[in-house]
């Protein structure tokens, strides 16, 4: 794992809008991962406002609610729509998002998993963390092994999301998720995370043991983890100078 830390949330999504900027000019068919919620938001300001060509992008997002169609304003359909896809030159056709509202959800979670495949797999998948150190919808004691999926959310991220829905009784009880074998399996990933709230979860991801309770530690065990952070987020750290010392004494070709 990489750890980058910068002084606060906004030099944090700036570092990830380089990297992101990055692939989509060098690769313009990339295929990106993608995740809702609020960490992202200034992420996908920074993308729109650089005027990036996305007519040859491909993404998959992480996860959807169950019982809620694309129109509802809560939906993850409606927050890529109305924070990112409406302002981009992608493609409609190429834009996956779980179907929230399939007939099937079994059948639509491994259509998801066989698309990802004939897309040629993930080059970079975006993550933030919740509280428990869920990625995607992964709540802990998930499969390390897990593929999309439906998952049942605990009562922690219903309550942490209720401030979308008004209130928590509104949050849907069930999602889709892109399972944490899925995101294992992506090219590379930018774990994105910044404020205090997500201190404790992490500092299990990145310094405490792989398990299924800290479903974020998992990307141990991926071959390329970027893990960005701003210092509230960084603040439960051991090893912070060290992981300094490797970002300012990057070889020049490792340069971001
Ligand atoms: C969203 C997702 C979730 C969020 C996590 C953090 O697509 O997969 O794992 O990344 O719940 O959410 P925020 O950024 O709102 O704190």
């Amino acid at each position: 794992m990489e750890i980058i830390i910068q002084p606060d949330a906004d030099a944090a999504a700036d570092m990830a809008a380089r990297i992101f900027a990055n692939l989509i000019i060098s690769k313009p068919d990339a295929v990106l991962g993608l995740a809702t919620g609020s960490t992202p938001l200034p992420l996908y300001r920074k993308l729109i406002a650089a005027g990036l060509d996305w007519s040859g992008i491909t993404t998959f997002n992480l996860d959807e609610y169950i019982g809620i169609g694309p129109d509802h304003p809560q939906s993850y359909h409606a927050f890529m729509q109305g924070n990112l896809f409406s302002q981009v030159n992608i493609k409609p056709g190429n834009i996956h998002i779980p179907d929230g509202m399939a007939s099937d959800p079994e059948a639509h979670c491994r259509a998801y998993e066989e698309k990802i495949r004939q897309a040629g797999g993930i080059d970079l998948q975006l993550l933030g963390i919740g509280t428990d150190g869920h990625i995607g919808f992964n709540e802990p004691t998930s499969s390390l092994a897990s593929r999309t999926r439906i998952k049942t959310l605990t009562e922690r991220t219903r309550s942490d999301n209720a401030r979308f829905f008004g209130g928590s009784g509104e949050v849907p009880f069930h999602v889709i998720t892109m399972g944490i074998g899925t995101i294992l399996q992506t090219r590379k990933v930018l774990l994105l995370a910044t404020g205090k709230n997500k201190a404790r979860a992490v500092a299990g991801a990145v310094e405490g043991p792989v398990t299924s309770m800290n479903p974020a530690s998992a990307l141990q065990l991926h071959p390329s983890a970027l893990v960005c952070l701003d210092e509230d987020a960084a603040s439960e750290l051991t090893r912070c100078d060290y992981y300094r010392w490797v970002f300012d004494n990057k070889p020049s070709w490792q340069k971001i």
